[in-house]
């Protein structure tokens, strides 16, 4: 059984008075949660006032948007994996379709921020998915695949285990159009099947994917109750403390 993993995704929102109010409410709202895995990737400005104020909590983890792969340098606005551990961050969101599109991040680099951040200890969540061109040409399987061996070449399948998927159809960000649910699962079976390509079966049943793409507290439920479909990586929907928690909770229930 795969525990649910829901996270936030704030993209460039909330200043740090704003981490510090939404964790305010959250927390009284996720008061009696058990049994999955919470996760809040603010910007890096709010990830000190989030362990700071999370004082080493476990029920709530925090993640980091993006990180460069070197381990410090001359690499003027990057963050190296070193400098999120020091603030007691566990995961890191790469490949984001937002990286890939506005930043031209590639999956050969994307590749090496995914093992850079295992060897520092850091759990990925590598985002893959099409975009509404490459579904409407009946391509999002191939994109998949190439984008998952491009992403995780060089990943044995022991680090495999430990890292998480977000399939994020580019076509659903931030649009309200969300993939059916039935869509959905077909991806992640997909996805499913290339890990095992690259591991075997045992190592990708244990591979928690996330779906992401304006998941809200009205689909949530039904999305996570897919068999393959173990979590949320939730952007807009998770800006609100009421809302995300109503996310979570479904992850639970799921
Ligand atoms: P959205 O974003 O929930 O606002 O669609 C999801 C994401 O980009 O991770």
């Amino acid at each position: 059984m795969r525990k649910k993993i829901i996270a936030a995704n704030w993209k460039m929102n909330q200043t740090v008075a704003d981490t510090e109010s939404f964790l305010t409410d959250f927390r009284l709202e996720v008061e009696d949660v058990s049994g999955v895995d919470i996760v809040i990737a603010p910007p890096f400005t709010s990830l000190a006032k989030i362990s700071e104020l999370l004082g080493g909590s476990q029920k709530i983890r925090t993640a980091a948007q993006n990180m460069y792969y070197e381990a410090s340098g001359a690499y003027t606005g990057e963050i190296s994996a070193q400098m999120l551990r020091e603030l007691y961050v566990k995961y890191v969101i790469l490949g984001h379709s937002e990286r890939r599109q506005i930043f031209g991040e590639t999956d050969a680099l994307i590749n090496k921020k995914v093992i850079a951040a295992i060897e520092s200890e850091l759990k990925p969540i590598l985002c893959v998915g099409e975009t509404l061109a490459e579904r409407e040409a009946d391509r999002e399987n191939e994109v998949l695949e190439t984008q998952l061996r491009g992403s995780l070449a060089g990943v044995t399948a022991e680090q495999l285990a430990e890292i998480v998927i977000a399939y994020e159809p580019v076509w659903a960000i931030g649009t309200g159009k969300t993939a059916s649910t039935q869509q959905a699962q077909d991806c992640h079976l997909h996805v499913r099947k290339v890990l095992a390509e690259l591991s075997d079966a045992e190592t990708a049943d244990k591979v928690r994917i996330q779906y992401g793409g304006s998941v809200k507290p009205a689909n949530a439920a039904e999305l996570l109750a897919q068999p393959d479909i173990d979590g949320a990586l939730v952007g807009g929907a998770s800006l609100d403390p009421r809302g995300f928690a109503e996310i979570v909770k479904a992850g639970v229930t799921a």
